[in-house]
């Protein structure tokens, strides 16, 4: 059976409270619940996560490498930004990683359009909304065979 983990960053649990105009208007347990659910029916274990701290989410990326797991979907909120240990950490394990948001960063402000995560992810997912997550996860539950192109 396949282990994926789900790691979101800072201000991912205010989901439907936090510009819903960007994020929508479904909260963070309504997406923990759809992905429990999803894991459930496709058969797969997951493990999902959300920190604010930059730290806790460091650890959870090792614990993905000693818990062997098989992939990575990571939404890094402003981590994604700034954050190059986030980046050594993903490297460091070499799990398959996708890299979500919900957004379409490539449409908003300038210091946005760095993403370090994305050196080492497989491949990026930006817009979809929540949607964005299952297509993450299905993406790794078929391979990952893609480079990062998006
Ligand atoms: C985000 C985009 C980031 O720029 C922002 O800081 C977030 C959420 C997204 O999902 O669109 O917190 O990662």
């Amino acid at each position: 059976m396949n282990k994926l983990y789900v790691i979101n960053g800072p201000n991912l649990n205010m989901l439907g409270i936090r510009e819903p105009d960007k994020y929508g208007s479904e909260s963070y347990s309504s997406l923990v619940k759809a992905l429990q659910t999803h894991a459930e029916e496709n058969n797969y274990s997951i493990v999902i996560y959300q920190s604010n701290h930059e730290g806790d989410l460091v650890d959870k990326i090792q614990e993905a490498y000693f818990e062997k797991a098989d992939g990575i979907v990571i939404n890094p909120g402003a981590y994604t930004h700034t954050s190059i240990a986030l980046l050594d950490a993903l490297t460091a394990t070499k799990i398959p990683a996708v890299e979500v948001h919900i957004s379409n960063v490539a449409r908003r402000e300038d210091f946005r359009q760095v993403s370090f995560v994305r050196l080492a992810a497989k491949k990026t997912i930006m817009g979809h909304g929540l949607r964005g997550y299952f297509e993450a996860i299905d993406f790794l539950l078929g391979g990952a065979s893609d480079d990062n192109r998006d």
